[in-house]
């Protein structure tokens, strides 16, 4: 699915990435704070909001259903009061991350309308298991083409067993469960920060959740939660895509305000392929000064290698000195941009769920098209170590999950720049 019309990323040869920019807050934490928002009555204010288009999504969301939002930079402000527990089909399609609204409204309100999931355009994403958990607790589902109805008279603790640790599983369910009767365990749950962002988050509103970051979660409802004043954690993907940029340039810079227990895994990743990282008092402190290496990498739900680093860290291995195979084990159809990222000159095949590219010294500019949010992000890195103008054309996708993407690697001295596509 894609944000807003199209745009065109120029993007030339330029220095070593040097100086430093501020990370946001995260993206895949903050649509589920403001779905949780829902579980109360009040009015709440989340700090650290990014300037990205799903936020804009999600609020107008939430006014269909009769919330109030306002926004300024870095704040987003929600009053819930009488809300109708329908999410309208035109907005869920747009977000796949629409889907966390399903919880907290059946806890709520006993009923959930939802339209079917959207979200990137990287094939089939079932969500099968946040409706057999939600049942667990009592809730009943009548699936339509067009969309789902839950109902639920009153929610009940019960266990759920996830036969994967889904991220969205994992919310929805903690999040019913939060205003169920009785106590919830929930096994193989992901241990995403981001779950556990919104644990701390339910607990301030008064829920009773404990082990959020591990795989078993409990749950200990309560009759009524209140509204909340929370900040949001920053983005780890969005730090990883600089951590990838300057590894395919070179340099040195801060990422203020990135968590480094949030990235060990692509920290000793990107150190094996010759970066060298260290947490900083204010963020992450990084440096690239030779030739990358080849490694293997494979994707797993966290603390792995998130599949949504797998682009760029695909691109950060095409200029590298070896033979990288990457394995994907998450989504199915996360190879698309490998296309586009041979057009750039790559010598990548791939077969199935895995990769394998062959590093060459510079990659040629070339006019590309971005399929997804974290594609786009990947071309514009791989760009950066190319010879050459690249153009990468982008249906909306990079603005749903970076504030400013190109402002940003601007500030750190890279030649790139945005205009509306011609
Ligand atoms: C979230 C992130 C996404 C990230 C992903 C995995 C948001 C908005 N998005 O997506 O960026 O790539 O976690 O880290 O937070 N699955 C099922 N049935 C289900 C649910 C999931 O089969 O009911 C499968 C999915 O198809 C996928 C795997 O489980 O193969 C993981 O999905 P999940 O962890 O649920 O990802 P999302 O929450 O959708």
């Amino acid at each position: 699915m894609s944000g807003q019309s199209t745009t065109e990323f120029v993007i030339e040869p330029g220095p070593p990435l040097s100086g430093e920019i501020t990370i946001s807050g995260a993206k895949n934490s903050v649509l589920k704070l403001m779905a949780a928002t829902v579980l109360a009555e009040g009015t709440h204010t989340i700090y650290n909001v990014p300037d990205i288009f799903d936020v804009g999504v999600m609020c107008k969301l939430l006014e269909s259903m009769g919330a109030e939002t306002s926004r300024r930079p870095g704040v987003v402000e929600i009053k819930i009061r009488n809300i109708s527990p329908v999410a309208p089909f035109e907005l869920v399609e747009q977000m796949r991350a629409s889907t966390a609204i399903l919880g907290p409204l059946l806890a709520r309100y006993g009923r959930a309308e939802v339209g079917i999931p959207g979200g990137d355009d990287f094939g089939h994403r079932p969500i099968d298991m946040h409706l057999t958990g939600l049942e667990k607790l009592g809730a009943t589902f009548d699936v339509q083409p067009e969309g789902l109805v839950g109902t639920a008279d009153r929610l009940t603790g019960g266990e759920v067993v996830l036969g994967f640790p889904s991220v969205g599983a994992t919310e929805n369910i903690m999040m019913a469960a939060a205003l169920a009767d009785g106590v919830t365990h929930i096994e193989n749950a992901a241990r995403e920060p981001e779950i556990a962002d919104l644990a701390s988050m339910l607990n301030k509103m008064g829920a009773g959740i404990v082990g959020a970051g591990s795989s078993r979660i409990t749950v200990t409802g309560v009759e009524v939660l209140e509204p909340v004043s929370h900040r949001c954690i920053p983005d780890r993907i969005q730090a990883a895509t600089f951590l990838a940029a300057l590894g395919v340039t070179g340099g040195e810079i801060l990422l203020r305000d990135a968590r480094y227990d949030h990235m060990d895994m692509v920290c000793q990743k990107v150190g094996e392929m010759g970066l060298r990282t260290s947490p900083d008092r204010d963020g992450i402190w990084a440096m690239a000064n030779q030739r990358l290496h080849a490694v293997d990498l494979s994707t797993l739900p966290y603390p792995g290698v998130a599949t949504d680093y797998k682009p760029f860290l695909a691109s950060m291995l095409c200029v590298a000195d070896g033979t990288s195979i990457v394995t994907e084990n998450l989504f199915a159809g996360r190879f698309r941009y490998v296309d586009e990222l041979v057009k750039l000159g790559a010598e990548v095949r791939t077969d199935g769920n895995h990769a394998v590219i062959k590093g060459v010294k510079r990659l040629q500019g070339a006019n590309v098209v971005s399929h997804d949010i974290r594609a786009g992000a990947a071309l514009i890195v791989a760009a950066l170590g190319a010879d050459g103008q690249t153009i990468v054309a982008d249906h909306g996708h990079v603005c749903r999950g970076y504030p400013d993407l190109a402002g940003d690697l601007r500030k750190l001295g890279a030649t790139i720049h945005e205009r509306p596509a011609g």
